[in-house]
């Protein structure tokens, strides 16, 4: 859902957001976004670095902010709220970094917790909104963007930097994105909310690997990124995620994980939660085919050039098109020629709802990079381009129409 079915800032009302202030430059902009929040109706609770409060008084805060301003994680030993952090951070329906310093956002992508925010930040399941904001040359560092990467790829929404006027009289790319650009996201991230909570989803991840011998594997490029994003966003937004992948990547935290490696170990576990979920998302890359024998032993070299027979894996997805019984069905289409044409066949015949297709001859798309480009289709005529998006925002793109098929986005706009 966008912001534009609820007023901007409409949805602030009542909402508990931990405003968290890291100390760069912009942080007097924190101050007016404070002000801005409270107006809008928001439960603001400021938490301020040590170093913020070299650029700003938490004084100033408290004075404008729903609660006075939380700087000290051990505010316990001096008689106060022994666990700040586990409060702010459970409590929260929204956390907001503004700004984000390159420190905090390396501390957050590494996991470190040595003060109160970033302590909040790992203390949370809420949404985190963070604006960063620094000189041209910290952006663009690639310590910086990885890091950025990385949250992004954990659901950690990232709003700017913009380009324009920096402290010292530069000019670039680093300046704090306008607080009403910030307000406006956090307005769409409260609205979107947890709309899919009660939805039961299963998505399937990564590529199957087929054995040829004990050591070696017929394969493919797909790294699960796509899947990842998939669940995360679903779990984000409230839904119950089961989660069947070939990867052995660390997952948030709350999701049930099956791992495979198989195409016939993902159809056993795809079809033994099959009857007890609403919505399946098949983002997995299935082996077609599978050595017909497997070796015992690793083959040798020196035997000769084995000839090695495939024969067909199941057809997961098809076979769920078969059997369901009123669950939305979303598949991807992982194509080099013909996308549209390809796809569309594809949700003919497998009874698909929603095909998300995608061009993997493309190099900034589809297998193992952190962006994608894809082409929806719908089982009702629908069809979308998106243009190149993180796989993150891809996934929301997604769960926007599968929400809508389930009338999930009219629930939302009469609740707000
Ligand atoms: C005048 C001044 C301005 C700064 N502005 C920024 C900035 O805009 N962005 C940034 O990432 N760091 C900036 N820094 C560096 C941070 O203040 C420094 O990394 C600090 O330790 C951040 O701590 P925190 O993230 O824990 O608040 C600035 C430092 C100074 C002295």
């Amino acid at each position: 859902m966008s912001a534009d079915n609820a007023p901007v800032g409409a949805v602030l009302d009542g909402r508990r957001i931990v405003l968290a202030v890291s100390g760069g430059i912009a942080s007097y902009k924190a101050v007016e976004l404070c002000r801005l929040l409270v107006d809008a109706g928001a439960h603001v609770i400021p938490v301020l670095t040590d170093d913020a409060q070299r650029f700003v008084g938490a004084l100033t805060f408290s004075a404008l902010a729903s609660e006075p301003a939380c700087t000290n994680l051990f505010s316990g030993s001096d008689g106060g709220e022994p666990i700040p952090h586990t409060r702010l951070g459970q409590s929260a329906d929204l956390i907001m970094v503004v700004p984000a310093t390159a420190k905090i956002i390396g501390k957050y992508a590494a996991g470190i917790s040595d003060d109160l925010l970033s302590a909040t930040l790992l203390a949370t399941r809420a949404p985190v909104l963070m604006a960063p904001a620094m000189h041209t040359e910290m952006w663009e560092h690639a310590a910086v963007q990885e890091n950025i990467a990385t949250l992004c790829r954990r659901g950690v929404h990232i709003v700017g930097p913009e380009s324009g006027r920096l402290a010292g009289g530069d000019i670039g790319q680093g300046r704090l994105a306008g607080l009403d650009r910030i307000v406006e996201a956090a307005s769409e991230l409260l609205a979107r909310g947890r709309d899919l909570a009660g939805l039961r989803v299963l998505v399937t991840a990564g590529g199957t690997r087929e054995a040829i011998d004990p050591v070696r594997f017929v394969g493919n490029r797909s790294s699960g990124k796509m899947g990842y994003a998939v669940a995360a966003v679903a779990a984000q937004r409230g839904a119950s995620v089961t989660l069947v992948t070939t990867t052995a990547a660390a997952v948030t935290s709350g999701m049930q994980i099956i791992r495979v490696e198989t195409a016939q170990e993902m159809h056993q576990a795809v079809m033994s939660q099959f009857d007890a979920v609403d919505v399946v998302v098949m983002a997995a890359a299935v082996a077609d085919f599978r050595p017909k024998a497997v070796a015992f032993e690793k083959l040798k070299k020196n035997d000769g050039v084995p000839e090695i027979v495939l024969e067909p894996t199941e057809d997961i997805l098809a076979e769920l098109g078969a059997c369901k019984v009123g669950q939305v069905l979303v598949g991807f289409a992982a194509e080099t020629d013909n996308l549209a044409e390809h796809a569309a066949d594809k949700m003919l015949r497998k009874h698909v709802d929603l095909m998300v297709a995608n061009d993997v001859s493309a190099t900034d798309a589809g297998f193992e990079v952190d962006t994608n480009r894809a082409l929806l289709l719908d089982s009702s005529g629908a069809r979308e381009e998106t243009p190149l998006i993180t796989k993150m925002a891809l996934a929301g793109v997604i769960w926007d129409r599968v929400a809508e098929r389930l009338g999930r986005t009219e629930l939302i706009k009469e609740q707000h």
